[in-house]
């Protein structure tokens, strides 16, 4: 996915034009497209680092996690959704539903994501501080150490906060996200997450994209960093219809069975509203089914954008269908969409491509086709910034 980093301030970024969109990628990418005439400076591995820590006593327990022990399930993909483990009432907190969200400027979305009756319990913004709609928002923040950018301040992220749970590199295998190789990765590793152990944290491992460069890298990765701690493996989809999604799963889960998982960014990227909601209502029941699912978070609680049909956001604010069904609970709050940012989340997937090229054979960002990343920071007291992205294919 994409995003690239993801959250991002609305002044801040820049982005190229020529945005050709296509589905050839395997991510997701959060661009913006304001007209900013400065030169784009290409900052993927940045990170911005809020000055509003959460206070720790806002952080939820954790209790719900399944151990990597009861990972031995036997449920195929293919088998029939079981019964939901999970509550969906409205006001109970389904343990493992979480959103991923990075304000575009409409900070308020989130009231109603956080209000009384949803069912969401946790969030996260790809950052590795929660700016403070976040903060005071009674959601269990997981804090990201994005790539390898400020990656010796993350320690210090995390105990500001008070975390228990953290993520690391979002997708390290692709070339317009984290970008590491597996070896570089590693080392850092070692020598800023691995100490974070004693603290007792729980470690998410490296987050690859789906395109056949994630599996090879987090081969090569988990080779390289024998050592490393990992608690469990978040992974991001992005297709068309349940059966892909499920072989997915399947696959990852028999080829690193010892890791229980978390699908940090996932949808459907279907033109067909109708087949998206399915989608969404099918696999959300089949997660919470799964004891090896630790948690997920669909992709994504934004605005409509342009050719997108997995947005749980109404122009307004408001819920969408796909928003009510995955909230559990109905419009609370609206607003006006801020015009000033303008983002666009894009999710390219291999499976609206099967033909496409690995994704590291594709053109950096600053090829003839233009991606652009950027993380910003933003200061004022409040939080941050972040990034952007634009792709290209060619
Ligand atoms: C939801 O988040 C907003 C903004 O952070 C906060 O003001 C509000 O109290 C939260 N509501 C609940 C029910 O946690
Ligand atoms: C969308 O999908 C639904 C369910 O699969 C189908 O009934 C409907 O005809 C589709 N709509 C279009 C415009 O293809
Ligand atoms: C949504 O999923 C639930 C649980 O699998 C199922 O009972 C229900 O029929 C589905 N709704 C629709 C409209 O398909
Ligand atoms: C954004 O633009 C729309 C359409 O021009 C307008 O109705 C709305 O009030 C604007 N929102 C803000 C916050 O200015
Ligand atoms: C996307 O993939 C299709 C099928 O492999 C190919 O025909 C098309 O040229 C590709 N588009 C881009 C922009 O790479």
């Amino acid at each position: 996915m994409i995003l690239s980093a993801a959250s991002w301030v609305p002044f801040s970024c820049l982005f190229a034009s020529a945005w050709a969109h296509t589905f050839n990628l395997t991510s997701t990418s959060i661009t913006h497209t304001s007209s900013s005439s400065s030169p784009t400076h290409i900052l993927a591995d940045t990170k911005a680092v809020s000055s509003t820590p959460s206070p720790s006593s806002s952080l939820k327990s954790d209790s719900s996690s399944p151990s990597p022990s009861s990972t031995s399930a036997s449920l195929s993909p293919s088998s029939t959704p079981m019964p939901s483990s999970s509550p969906t009432k409205p006001g109970v907190k389904n343990s493992k539903r979480g959103i991923a969200f990075a304000s575009n400027g409409n900070t308020d979305d989130i009231i109603n994501a956080n209000q009384t009756k949803s069912v969401i319990s946790w969030i996260y913004n790809w950052a590795d501080l929660p700016p403070a709609y976040i903060a005071e928002s009674n959601l269990k923040f997981i804090p990201m150490q994005w790539g390898s950018g400020s990656i010796n301040q993350f320690a210090s992220a995390i105990s500001a906060q008070g975390a228990d749970t953290i993520l690391t590199y979002n997708e390290p295998d692709f070339v317009n996200e984290a970008n590491i190789a597996a070896k570089d990765a590693a080392a850092l590793w070692m020598q800023f997450i691995q100490p974070l152990k004693q603290q007792g944290l729980r470690i998410g491992g490296p987050a690859v994209t789906a395109a056949p460069t994630g599996k090879a890298w987090l081969t090569e990765f988990l080779t390289e960093c024998n050592k490393c701690s990992i608690d469990f493996l978040p992974l991001h989809w992005y297709g068309s219809g349940v059966e892909g999604f499920y072989s997915y799963l399947g696959d990852m889960h028999a080829t690193f069975p010892q890791f229980p998982i978390w699908i940090t960014e996932y949808a459907d990227t279907s033109d067909n509203k109708t087949d998206v909601w399915n989608f969404m209502n099918q696999t959300i029941n089949y997660l919470d089914s799964l004891d090896w699912v630790e948690r997920y978070s669909w992709f994504g609680f934004f605005r409509p954008e342009d050719k997108v049909n997995y947005n749980m956001l109404d122009d307004d604010g408001s819920l969408n269908d796909l928003g009510k069904l995955y909230i559990g609970a109905n419009t609370i709050h609206t607003s006006p969409r801020n015009n000033q940012t303008g983002p666009q989340y894009q999710t390219i997937s291999p499976s609206d491509q099967p033909g496409q090229p690995l994704v590291t054979s594709w053109p950096k960002a600053n090829g003839a086709t233009t991606a652009t990343s950027q993380w910003i920071q933003v200061s004022s007291a409040l939080w941050l910034l972040i990034l952007s992205i634009a792709i290209t294919l060619y």
